[in-house]
């Protein structure tokens, strides 16, 4: 690898090639896919580290980096250049939904096989998710499970599982806490919250790459639940979708994979059945294992696989490819593009789209359509971009503001998504959507007047104008189910209010 002399900060530049080098090794060991928009700050934490390590050349750093994942060195650029923002309870809902409905359900079966419940979470960071899920579990079935439950937690970041197996933590891990929790399962000293030996107990930390096989649990029981939220969104599409089908093989008939808020596997398997209880979606492995319960779920669909499911567990239903989408001849290219999009194809789609992306005034529809592709590539940023372009050329575009809202939810700034939405009822009153997704901002942050209003309002123009409903926007998720949830907020609601 030849050095390029030196950026005009004094310090050696990265060449095309030396970037795509790092890249290329950092997502085949870690799955973490850089792209050219972050190459200045890849730069940055390679300059970081090589001060750090004595090494005196990009090319001399790369071989320092050794063969492994494992390396010393590799772990500390691994920590610079992964995200391991997390915090207790972070979208609270979640833990709601396994508390009232999943747990419920599954420690009866696990009980009466005589067998303990098995939760992995995956991508654990510094440990405050798989916490989040033992506090629940002490707190809703202490007691009932017999014989305990067991928790792994697992991270390729060696220096966060240490920080984890601590169980130290500041206000900031703690800012979504529910009182009673805070009081129950941590003692303050100071500044910081040590979480209670028992709760730390119940969780197994170990390090684990995404990457390798096999998974835990694959070629024993099979996990009841997986999380692995906020992890995946930094990898490419296809790194994704291996990841998810080996997430499938790993768990028992009728578990359940807890994904992040923005991660649909819309795009990335077929296999999984998509559930809504109490208001948030969940992914089942589609089978026969538990009983079912009585608590209220919604299926909301079943996305068939292509291949046979893994041989040592219960035959699943049978595999049905999805057809590609037949295109009538002479149809724009963009909406094309959206139907290929539509039927969950969107490579395709953004292969039709490129020529309309090089004109030299691309039209609208086919910016954002590229925009939610990106999207749903995990391209949040690119996506966002896109999007304020539509909005310079017309200020008053619903369908640009709506996305971007989207795309603000996705990156967790909340602010920002509360701005687009207001824009967008500005715009439209009657965008139901726009109301539903404001609801469930100011529910976040405990505005609880506005967020039934907003219910509220979203329920009535469902309920008026069901058929209107745009479902790219929704998930998926049609409108019976958006008109069942708004209502079940609003009734939620009425207690709090
Ligand atoms: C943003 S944190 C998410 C933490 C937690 N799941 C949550 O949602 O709050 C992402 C974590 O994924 C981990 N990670 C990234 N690539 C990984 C891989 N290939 N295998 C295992 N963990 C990985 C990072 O080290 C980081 O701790």
């Amino acid at each position: 690898m030849r050095e390029h002399p030196v950026h005009e900060t004094g310090q050696p530049s990265l060449s095309d090639e030396q970037f795509r080098r790092f890249r290329d090794l950092i997502a085949r060991r870690s799955g973490i896919y850089i792209h050219a928009a972050d190459r200045d700050a890849l730069r940055g934490h390679l300059l970081a580290r090589m001060g750090q390590s004595g090494a005196t050349s990009f090319a001399d750093y790369l071989r320092r980096l050794g063969p492994s994942p494992e390396g010393e060195e590799f772990q500390a650029l691994l920590d610079l250049v992964t995200i391991q923002e997390t915090y207790f309870f972070r979208d609270q809902a979640q833990f709601m939904a396994l508390q009232r409905y999943v747990l419920p359900e599954l420690v009866k079966a696990r009980s009466r096989m005589g067998e303990p419940l098995r939760i992995w979470s995956a991508g654990c960071s510094t440990g405050e998710e798989p916490y989040t899920i033992a506090m629940v579990l002490a707190e809703s079935i202490a007691g009932v499970a017999s014989p305990p439950p067991y928790i792994l937690a697992t991270d390729v970041s060696q220096g966060a599982l240490a920080v984890a197996r601590r169980g130290i933590y500041g206000e900031r891990s703690l800012r979504s806490t529910p009182e009673h929790y805070r009081e129950r399962f941590f003692t303050r000293d100071g500044e910081t919250y040590i979480l209670n030996g028992a709760i730390k107990e119940m969780v197994e930390f170990r390090p684990f790459n995404l990457m390798s096989t096999p998974y835990p649990g694959a070629r024993g029981p099979g996990w009841d639940v997986i999380f692995c939220r906020n992890v995946t969104i930094y990898f490419k599409p296809e790194t994704t979708k291996a990841v998810v089908r080996r997430f499938y093989e790993s768990l028992w008939e009728g578990g359940y994979l807890f994904t992040g808020f923005s991660e649909s596997l819309r795009y990335l398997s077929r296999d999984f059945l998509t559930i809504q209880v109490g208001g948030v979606f969940l992914y089942q492995r589609s089978g026969v294992g538990y009983d079912r319960a009585s608590e209220p779920r919604i299926r909301v669909g079943r996305r068939r696989r292509a291949s046979a499911p893994a041989p040592q567990r219960t035959q699943g239903p049978r595999a049905e490819p999805v057809p590609e989408p037949k295109l009538a001849p002479g149809r724009e290219a963009d909406s094309r593009a959206r139907e290929f999009v539509d039927a969950g194809l969107p490579d395709k789609g953004g292969q039709l789209l490129a020529p309309e992306l090089e004109r030299s005034s691309p039209p609208k529809k086919a910016l954002l359509l590229h925009a939610e592709i990106l999207l749903n590539q995990g391209r949040a940023v690119e996506a966002a971009v896109l999007c304020e372009k539509v909005i310079r050329r017309e200020p008053l575009s619903v369908a640009g503001h709506y996305l971007l809202g989207i795309i603000h939810r996705t990156l967790e700034d909340d602010d920002q998504a509360v701005e687009m939405f207001k824009r967008v009822v500005y715009l439209r009153p009657q965008h139901a959507l726009a109301r539903f997704h404001l609801g469930e901002l100011h529910a976040r942050r405990n505005e609880l007047e506005a967020a039934r209003r907003e219910y509220a309002n979203a329920l009535r123009l469902l309920q008026e104008r069901s058929d209107s409903l745009d479902e790219r926007f929704a998930g998926g998720f049609s409108a019976g189910l958006l008109i069942d949830t708004c209502r079940s907020r609003v009734e939620d609601l009425d207690g709090d209010v």
